[in-house]
């Protein structure tokens, strides 16, 4: 703990509500999944950077000693929100990509023809290390306004040693969890994705899990095969990484079997995931995180969440924020489309970005929740109802963004 944290209480009063996915475990899945706990005219108390106290007003006692004070009235306060899936640290922009496809280019015929990925691993390889770190931090302002208190984010634009470990040390700087995506895509200096494998994992992965928590493929057509994957993630657990991939965004190739048969924290995208799939998910361990704002973005089939969810599946929500399929790092756009396109209710909604999304993170147990001992990471609405987060369609409604017991965005301070 920092000698800025030690001692220092923060209380947010006068709360017209406050919301919480209920109980103490992750992930929530069946009924569980949109149980959320909800207190009227209430208060939060934080202490040395953890949640102390909750409840309702009336219930607070006198507090003795230095306290700083944040005035609730007309907010409601949520747990931090958790982004589990993006791909921030990228430099550059996809914009003229983003109007060809607007007049009729596929994602998948512009990545055929070295745009796309590759189009962002040239632009990011060329920025440098300070550039790289520049664009991230930008980012993760950005995605601090939306709400969002821990972030995890991918390298995998790259797909060299430098630039790699560059990005994954970028993102542990910025206060990001770090996912090494080495399996993104095949750079054009090498033949194939085996030769490709061969460098990497003797080359990048002895580093790489020295600052990455996780790896993650890219199991699709036109990237990795269910083969290469395999090799990939086997040898990225040996190294002690958790394990994630993309899977079945286009076409179904096998990464839910996959994902199961390695023990993978989760398998992520899930828009062609059909009702084999769905089953086989919801028996598993595995977490199904759901992007729904890519889907949007690329115009493709909205993942089967509500199958998922009512045959029992784990599932989190995430923005894949991304400069290519999903330029949004708003969860609470995501949220909305959670409920508008995936048919969650606002409860599953919360549960989905805050405590399963904690729990891909392998940090379920202190952050996703107002519940004493969790860091005390909130997000205030502009809202004197929670459900505002998923109903309010794309509005500005985060008043204030508190992280280990500080304020660190407010609309008032702006
Ligand atoms: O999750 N599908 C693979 N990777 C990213 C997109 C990356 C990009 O287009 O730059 C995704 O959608
Ligand atoms: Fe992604």
């Amino acid at each position: 703990m920092s000698d800025r944290a030690r001692g220092r209480r923060l209380l947010v009063r006068d709360l017209a509500q406050l919301a919480t996915p209920s109980g103490r475990d992750a992930p929530l899945r069946g009924a569980a999944l949109g149980s959320v706990d909800v207190v009227n005219d209430a208060y939060v108390l934080c202490e040395d950077g953890r949640i102390a106290a909750f409840g309702a007003m009336s219930e607070l006692g006198p507090l003795v000693g230095e306290v700083d004070e944040l005035d609730g009235r007309g907010l409601s306060a949520l747990p931090g929100l958790v982004d589990c899936h993006t791909h921030a640290c990228f430099a550059g922009d996809r914009v003229d990509e983003f109007e060809l496809r607007a007049t009729g280019a596929s994602y998948e015929e512009l990545h055929a023809v070295g745009g796309g990925i590759l189009a962002t691993v040239r632009a990011t390889r060329a920025a440098g290390e300070a550039g790289l770190a520049e664009a991230l931090r930008r980012h993760r302002r950005w995605m601090r306004r939306a709400g969002t208190t821990t972030f995890e984010a991918k390298s995998g634009y790259g797909l060299d040693r430098e630039t790699e470990l560059a990005s994954l040390s970028a993102i542990r700087e910025a206060g990001g969890i770090a996912t090494w995506l080495g399996a993104h895509a095949v750079p054009p200096e090498f033949a194939d994705a085996g030769a490709y494998l061969d460098f990497a994992l003797a080359e990048v992965l002895p580093n790489a899990a020295k600052l990455a928590v996780a790896a993650d493929v890219f199991l699709e057509d036109g990237a990795f095969d269910v083969d290469q994957a395999r090799r990939y993630l086997e040898a990225c657990r040996a190294a002690g990484l958790a394990l994630r991939l993309h899977g079945d965004q286009f076409t179904e190739q096998g990464a839910i079997p996959l994902a199961i048969e390695l023990g993978a924290r989760s398998v992520d995208h899930l828009e062609a995931t059909g009702d084999d799939g769905v089953r086989a998910l919801a028996a598993s361990e595995v977490v199904g995180v759901l992007l729904p704002a890519s889907a949007l973005f690329l115009d493709r089939p909205m993942p089967p969440a509500r199958a998922l969810a009512d045959s029992g599946a784990a599932i989190a929500l995430a923005t894949d924020f991304n400069p290519g399929s999903s330029f949004c790092e708003s969860l609470g756009i995501v949220s909305s489309l959670a409920v508008m396109q995936l048919h969650l209710t606002p409860a599953e909604a919360l549960t989905g970005c805050t405590v399963n999304a904690a729990y891909v993170l392998g940090r379920a147990g202190e952050i996703g929740r107002i519940a004493p001992g969790y860091i005390a990471d909130l997000v205030l609405l502009d809202a004197t109802d929670w459900r505002y987060l998923s109903y309010h369609l794309g509005a500005d409604l985060i008043a204030a963004v508190v992280e280990a017991g500080n304020v660190t965005w407010s609309r008032v301070a702006e």
